[in-house]
């Protein structure tokens, strides 16, 4: 079902999601994070989403034991999102891909 932008929506009762019509780049972020599932479009279509000053700003916004996840398995993504401060692993990909990262902060 579609949801409206800007709005908190409840999913179940313990689950809400809100969409923020915005970008990355111009999104600030005011509440501590603790899970990133990062959905971007590949680093060979739209480099712009894997600068690593947006992996520096959603670093900082996370808490402690916060989890960034990408199906984007690149080298030199998972060397910038560790030299930002990520415990980086790589896991078992989705069907069709061969591993994906999970990066930790401690
Ligand atoms: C691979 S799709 C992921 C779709 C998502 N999983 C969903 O179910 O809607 C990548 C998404 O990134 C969004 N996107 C593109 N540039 C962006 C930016 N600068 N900041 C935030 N999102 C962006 C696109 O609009 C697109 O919805």
């Amino acid at each position: 079902m579609a949801r409206p932008w800007d709005a908190l929506c409840s999913i179940t009762s313990f689950f809400s999601i809100k969409k923020v019509e915005t970008t990355i780049q111009d999104f600030e972020i005011r509440q501590p994070i603790d899970l990133v599932y990062y959905d971007a479009f590949g680093p060979n279509s739209q480099a712009e989403m894997w600068d690593i000053s947006i992996f520096e700003k959603i670093y900082k916004a996370m808490r402690s034991q916060g989890v960034f996840v990408t199906y984007c398995a690149k080298g030199q993504v998972r060397r910038d999102l560790k030299s930002v401060g990520f415990v980086m692993e790589r896991l078992e990909g989705p069907p069709g891909k061969r591993e994906m990262l999970r990066g930790r902060k401690l």
